[in-house]
C-alpha cells in the first residue's frame, strides 16, 4: 500500500476509538470514563512514570506527538509544564479537550498534526514526548527526524517504541503465524497486520542505534524491560511464571515491548 493510503488506513483506525478506550463501557467524556482510562493505564503500563517523568518539566515547553486519549498530556498539564500535543485525529483531540474542561486545566496548544511534519519551528521544546506512535506511522524514521528537528539543542526527547525482540512480539507471531500453520509469516508481517492499526512496524535494538546513529543527537538511556504484556498479565499463572522464566533468560532489560529511549539533541 503507498504511504499516503495507508497513513488514512491509521487515521481510520485510531478515529473509531482513541487508543485506550475501546476496553471502557462507561459514558463517554464522562469524569468515569476518564479516570477508568486513567486508572487502566496506569495500572497496566506503570512504566510510564518512571520513564516520562512529568514533574521534572515543572515550567518547560514540551511538546507530546500523538497524545491518543490525553491521559499523558494530562500529566505534562498538571504537572505545570507549557505543554503543547498533537495527534493525527479529531477523536484524540475532541478526548483532550473534554478532559481539559473538566479538570479545568489549560494547555498552551492542542491540535491535529502530522508527526511526520510537525507544524513547530525547529528548536523550540525543552521536551519533546512521543509514546507510542511513530511506529504507526509510514515513515518512522522521517517521525524520528522531526522529533528531533523539534527539540532545542541541549533539550531532551523521549520515545517509546514497539521491540521487535520482545516476548510480546513472539506471542504475536505464536498467535498469527505458527499456530495458524503458517511458520514462514515474519514477525514483521504479523505486526502489520494485526497489531493494532494497519502497518503497525517494530524495531530491533540494532537498527533503532543504526537510525539514531545518522542523527545529531546522543543517546541517554535506551531499555526494553519486560512489560506486563511480555508478562502475560492477563493469563493464568502458569503462563505468567512461564513468561517471567522466559523473560530471565532472554534478558529482563531487553524482552519488552516498549522500547525506551531518551535522546540529547546536540548543540551544533
Ligand atoms: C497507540 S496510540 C498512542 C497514543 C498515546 N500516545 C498513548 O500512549 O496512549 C497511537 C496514536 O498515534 C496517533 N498517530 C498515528 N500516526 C500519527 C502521525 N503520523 N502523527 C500524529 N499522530 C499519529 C494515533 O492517532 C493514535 O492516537
Amino acid at each position: 500500500m503507498n504511504p499516503l493510503a495507508l497513513k488514512q488506513e491509521v487515521k481510520k483506525y485510531w478515529n473509531t476509538a482513541a487508543c485506550g478506550t475501546e476496553f471502557i463501557n462507561l459514558k463517554k467524556f464522562s469524569k468515569e470514563y476518564f479516570e477508568a482510562i486513567e486508572t487502566f493505564r496506569y495500572t497496566t503500563e506503570s512504566e510510564i512514570f518512571a520513564f516520562a517523568q512529568f514533574t521534572r518539566f515543572h515550567g518547560k515547553r514540551i511538546l507530546e506527538v500523538g497524545v491518543g486519549a490525553g491521559t499523558d498530556f494530562l500529566q505534562w498539564v498538571r504537572a505545570g509544564t507549557d505543554a503543547y500535543g498533537i495527534d493525527l485525529t479529531e477523536e484524540a483531540i475532541a478526548h483532550v479537550q473534554h478532559r481539559l474542561m473538566l479538570y479545568d486545566l489549560m494547555a498552551k496548544e492542542i491540535k491535529i498534526g502530522d508527526a511526520e511534519a510537525i507544524p513547530y519551528e525547529q528548536n523550540m521544546f525543552d521536551l519533546v514526548y512521543c509514546w507510542g506512535v511513530i511506529h504507526h506511522s509510514p515513515n518512522t524514521e522521517k517521525g524520528l527526524q522531526e522529533l528531533i528537528r523539534v527539540a532545542k539543542p541541549g533539550g531532551t526527547i523521549k520515545l517509546m517504541i514497539y521491540n521487535r525482540g520482545s516476548l510480546f512480539a513472539l506471542y504475536q507471531y505464536l498467535n498469527h503465524a505458527l499456530l495458524k500453520g503458517k511458520p514462514f509469516k515474519s514477525v514483521k508481517k504479523v505486526l502489520y497486520h494485526h497489531q493494532e492499526s494497519l502497518g503497525t512496524q517494530a524495531f530491533t535494538f540494532k537498527e533503532i542505534k543504526k537510525i539514531i546513529a545518522t542523527q545529531p543527537v546522543t543517546i541517554k538511556s535506551l531499555s526494553a524491560p519486560a512489560t506486563k504484556h511480555d508478562l502475560l498479565y492477563y493469563k493464568s499463572k502458569p503462563f505468567q511464571w512461564l513468561a517471567y522464566a522466559l523473560a530471565c533468560i532472554v534478558g529482563w532489560q531487553r524482552c519488552g515491548w516498549f522500547m525506551m529511549i531518551e535522546l540529547e539533541k546536540k548543540n551544533p
